[in-house]
């Protein structure tokens, strides 16, 4: 065997033996050296390369204990035969490094997107020191399946403080995301049922039926919301609703289609309501409007929400509000399952709720949000001959119709190639529809406030938009 196959780098900060022990590797994986081989004795190795034996012997040690050599005692070291090398090709490592990558924009009015300068870092990380400590050993063990009755207790008394919803604990399961909860909910209901959905509406909610293979009813949104007229012509048993803020079109469910909806539901035992109550946090017009679970009188709503909009996305923490009777089914379907989000991180929200800093941090936030939206709102007004907005009464997007020549789509490629991301509603339709008028959701959560009016104006300038003629 050739022993200057391996260059060894003595200023590296890798060891000398795991270079070693590598390099071989690497020529018995690419058949440089062929199997039965015998590889050359630790003292003439260690001679040949001016290292120690030791770091010698610990390299063949640890190919020994992989298989890739053999030991023959009083003879030496050979190179085993390896059936199937354990390593991926180098072709197949190439295409996952070729893997397409999410696009990225110069500007991103990502509806999804929330304001990630104003994280108040210092007191999280004040919670998260505090947890990880020993007196929180206990925390290492699984905890409740429908959370920490700490985050429980937290969540019940902001509902009803903030959303005028009245629940106990107990009827509160904790998840990791609304996208892990919808599904458990759609279990709580037999294969007969049908649901209904807001159209347009939360793609993830639209993939989450069709996976599971639910029967569904598309039901038109309008300026009122969803349309109850629409749905009660339908056999659905249940309806997924978004009344505080309709994803997408931001509008808010009317006090009349709120009595329409809760009645309807009243008609028949098998009739639900699921509120998913996603960004209420944020209202720029009027009073709150309180939660549809808060005017519910016979226990047909079930209410959702998340911590996605109000903290962070990436804390994948959302929960779901039973009614007393499905709990009951809650209880005999998912006995045997353990919660999905980690138990410290659970603490965490729960001290940083407790102790008051997440009503601090949601004020704080308003009021950026409100910053943000107010100064998109009054850029935009500056072209109002040419679009139109709504659903700017709250949350972190708003609607955009454009009066063009051009489609939704030839307007979406002209700001994709000035590196400007915006989001079709026809991509948030159950058929894809296209209508005459292009729109689209434009996110402001993600873009900084002073960003903003140049953000609008390149958005502008790539469809060729000019702002309103001053002398009209
Ligand atoms: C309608 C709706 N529901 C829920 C969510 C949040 O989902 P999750 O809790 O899975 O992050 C979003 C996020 O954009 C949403 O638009």
């Amino acid at each position: 065997m050739d022993m200057l196959l391996f260059q060894l780098e003595r200023d590296s900060d890798k060891p000398l033996y795991d270079q070693l022990y590598n390099g071989i590797k690497e020529a018995i994986i690419s058949k440089k050296i062929t199997v039965g081989e015998k590889l050359p004795s630790k003292r003439k190795l260690a001679d040949f390369l001016n290292i120690s034996q030791t770091t010698i012997e610990i390299a063949y040690a640890q190919l020994l204990a992989e298989g890739y050599i053999m030991s023959k005692s009083r003879i030496g070291y050979f190179v085993e035969e390896i059936d199937e090398l354990p390593y991926i090709q180098q072709d197949t490592m190439a295409s996952i490094n070729e893997y397409p990558k999410k696009k990225s924009y110069k500007i991103d009015f990502n509806p999804g997107s929330i304001d990630i300068d104003a994280f108040p870092f210092q007191t999280w990380r004040k919670y998260a020191k505090e947890l990880f400590d020993d007196t929180s050993k206990e925390l290492l063990l699984t905890g409740e399946p429908q959370g920490e009755l700490s985050l429980r207790t937290e969540i019940a008394n902001y509902l009803y403080q903030s959303r005028g919803v009245v629940c106990h604990p107990e009827q509160i399961v904790i998840g990791s995301g609304t996208e892990q909860l919808l599904p458990m909910i759609l279990r709580l209901f037999n294969e007969d049922t049908s649901f209904a959905l807001e159209n347009p509406g939360y793609p993830a909610v639209h993939r989450m039926f069709s996976q599971h293979k639910r029967k569904v009813y598309p039901i038109a949104v309008d300026e009122e919301g969803i349309i109850i007229h629409d749905l009660e012509k339908t056999n659905a048993n249940v309806v997924y609703i978004t009344p505080s803020h309709q994803f997408p079109t931001g509008a808010v469910l009317s006090a009349t289609r709120r009595a329409q909806a809760l009645n309807w539901a009243a008609q028949s035992t098998s009739r639900y309501i699921i509120e998913d109550d996603y960004d209420s946090e944020f209202r720029y017009a009027g009073k709150p409007i309180p939660a549809l679970h808060a005017l519910d009188r016979n226990d047909k709503v079930i209410y959702m929400s998340t911590f996605t909009k109000s903290l962070m996305p990436s804390l994948r923490v959302a929960y779901f509000v039973l009614p007393p009777k499905l709990l009951a089914t809650y209880n005999d379907v998912f006995n045997y399952y353990s919660s999905t989000v980690p138990r410290f991180d659970q603490h965490i929200v729960a001290n940083f709720m407790g102790d008051g800093h997440f009503a601090k941090h949601l004020n704080r936030m308003r009021k950026i949000y409100r910053k943000k939206h107010d100064k998109l709102t009054s850029i935009l007004e500056k072209y109002s001959s040419s679009i139109n907005i709504t659903g700017e009464q709250a949350g972190m997007h708003i609607l955009l119709e454009v009066q063009h020549t051009f489609s939704e789509k030839q307007l979406q490629q002209l700001a994709s190639q000035a590196e400007i991301g915006i989001y079709p509603l026809s991509a948030y339709r159950l058929d894809h529809y296209e209508s005459s008028q292009a729109q689209f959701l434009l996110g402001f959560g993600g873009i900084p406030v002073q960003a903003i009016e140049s953000s609008i104006e390149q958005l502008m300038d790539c469809w060729s938009i000019q702002k309103n003629d001053p002398s009209t």
